[in-house]
């Protein structure tokens, strides 16, 4: 194998393990500067013969917490393979009535809670100052693209999965849930969405220049509704198996375009030498 065939990666989160509706063909474990990803890369081929690949956030039994994912390895391992695109899948809480667990949305925004403790650039420890653009934290040709066609592939899939775009995700440290007090005060910031995983994943890939989407799989509503009880575990539990179907579902629909889309190069042109602008020159 050519490793400059893969241009797409998906990284999967909770729930999401594998995507064992496409055809296997090889396992590798890149070592990187940042050491080992969180599980070895499965490249998998689709019908045309491209080949994409695959990692599990979590690792592949879910033995990886949040705050500990080495995304710096992730991100680098998955560049090292000739990935130009990622499209994410993340486990979310709902902050809002109309997005119900079960449900997909494609975010556009990201409120960073997390308390400073991951490693969140590839900058650091270096000599080199960079501040990367984070203002639009997903790669928006990528996000529209992919809009489309997640939408048409959860309709094909026929059991109602609705789509929802342009949310803000809230990003949390975790490992506990939210408190009433917190989850209501990410609604009045205009949070939609909250989850443990979001960053600084999507960071990095913006410094190793990546074309970079997520879809957030809804497993519960957060703890804001006065009359339910609050998130649990066993309550996120419940969708996992489900949303992780409708998951593999999608990225087999979208993954073949998605590598053309990749190779024609439009949806990668945002990203392409925009750390050019982002670092400081020396005095
Ligand atoms: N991941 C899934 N549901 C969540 C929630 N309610 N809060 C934080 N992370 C989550």
């Amino acid at each position: 194998m050519s490793s400059k065939d893969v241009l797409v990666g998906v990284i999967g989160g909770s729930g999401l393990y594998h995507l064992d509706n496409l055809t296997f063909v090889e396992r590798v474990n890149p070592e990187t500067p940042w050491g080992y990803p969180s599980a070895p890369i499965t490249i998998c081929s689709l019908p045309s013969g491209c080949k994409i690949a695959f990692l599990a956030r979590h690792g592949p039994h879910h033995s990886i917490q949040p705050s500990e994912v080495p995304s710096r390895a992730n991100i680098s391992a998955l560049k090292s393979l000739g990935v130009r695109v990622i499209l994410a899948f993340s486990a979310v809480g709902s902050l809002r009535e109309e997005i119900a667990p079960g449900s997909f949305v494609i975010p556009t925004q990201i409120i960073d809670r997390t308390k400073g403790i991951r490693p969140a650039s590839f900058f650091e420890g270096t000599n080199v100052v960079a501040h990367a653009a984070f203002g639009d934290p997903y790669s928006l040709k990528l996000v529209r693209w992919l809009e489309v066609r997640a939408e048409k592939a959860l309709a094909d899939e026929g059991r109602g999965v609705a789509l929802h775009k342009d949310k803000c995700i809230v990003c949390m440290e975790g490992p506990q849930f939210s408190t009433r007090a917190e989850s209501n005060m990410y609604r009045a910031w205009g949070g939609d969405l909250i989850n443990m995983s979001a960053l600084p994943e999507a960071k990095l890939a913006r410094e190793a220049e990546l074309s970079y989407a997520l879809i957030a799989t809804v497993t519960d509503y957060d703890s804001w509704r006065p009359h339910s009880e609050a998130v649990t575990a066993a309550e996120v539990f419940k969708t996992l198996a489900d949303n992780a179907n409708t998951s593999r579902h999608v990225a087999a629909a979208v993954l073949e375009d998605l590598h053309a889309a990749a190779l024609d190069g439009d949806i990668l042109s945002e990203e392409n030498g925009s750390m050019r602008f982002s670092i400081m020159p020396r005095t």
